[in-house]
């Protein structure tokens, strides 16, 4: 049987494309079975449950999603220009664009969600300048580093896993604020807010797509082991973060 996180991936990914990735989903499948992440975990959904009850925490919680996509966008921006591999670049970039999106995103639903919630000037500034809004006519001006600046393909395979375990970690987030914003949604909302939800999940899972696509195409190339020792690595790391994280998640304030 399969890794319950490796099988909620291989759900989504089936919600939106015909592909097969045999090799990824073994790789993916052993590196969960080996390090579990936290996110994997039934407490780890009834403590994000346990914390959403509290109204405010749920506010803050929306203002430090958008914080995280916008500066996850910011991230994958400079991760395209140090990248080695040019034939990647167009897909990291739209993912860019996507989580800069994401960011814009869930301060709408904030305020869809709470709408009479007022703001101290500083807090509106600094949930602002948390957005990248780039957009095709709005990116940032460093575009591509020159090549003896640029990362090595292995480092930038392995900077690829880290995205990707980001966006399983996103996914999984997004399930789990779907529920709590369905209660707290007054009913005028609740329409856009489903729509909103819907499209962070299906962006999310298009995330995990291209990267598997990826992954897959490098396992046929006969480097399933090597990929298979970053995953599991790359895993452990995250695993660790995100803890670290977890706790840093208590103390948050707008
Ligand atoms: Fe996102
Ligand atoms: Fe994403």
């Amino acid at each position: 049987m399969m890794n319950n996180l490796a099988s909620l991936v291989m759900e989504n990914l089936r919600d939106i494309t015909a592909c097969e990735y045999p090799g990824y989903a073994r790789i993916l499948d052993h590196s969960f079975c080996t390090a579990p992440p936290p996110f994997s975990m039934n407490w780890f959904g009834r403590r994000y449950f346990e914390l959403a009850r509290d109204p405010e925490w749920f506010a803050n919680s929306l203002v430090a999603n958008s914080a995280l996509e916008g500066y996850g966008s910011t991230q994958i921006w400079n991760f395209s220009t140090r990248m080695q591999q040019d034939e990647y670049i167009d897909a990291v970039r739209q993912h860019a664009m996507d989580e800069s999106r994401h960011s814009t995103m869930f301060v709408s639903m904030l305020h869809l969600t709470f709408p009479g919630l007022s703001m101290d000037a500083g807090t509106e500034e600094r949930i602002r300048m948390q957005q990248p809004r780039y957009s095709r006519d709005n990116l940032p001006g460093a575009r591509r580093a020159a090549p003896e600046c640029r990362m090595s393909s292995d480092d930038s395979i392995s900077e690829l896993v880290g995205v990707h375990l980001t966006e399983i970690r996103a996914l999984v987030l997004q399930y789990l604020l779907r529920s709590v914003i369905r209660v707290y949604a007054p009913a005028p909302s609740e329409k856009r807010i489903g729509m909103f939800c819907a499209s962070l999940i299906r962006d999310e899972a298009r995330h995990i797509d291209y990267t598997a696509r990826i992954f897959e195409a490098l396992a046929n190339e006969g480097r399933a082991d090597q990929l298979a020792d970053m995953f599991e690595k790359r895993v452990r790391e995250f695993n660790d973060l995100t803890m670290i994280e977890l706790e840093r998640e208590k103390q948050m304030t707008i």
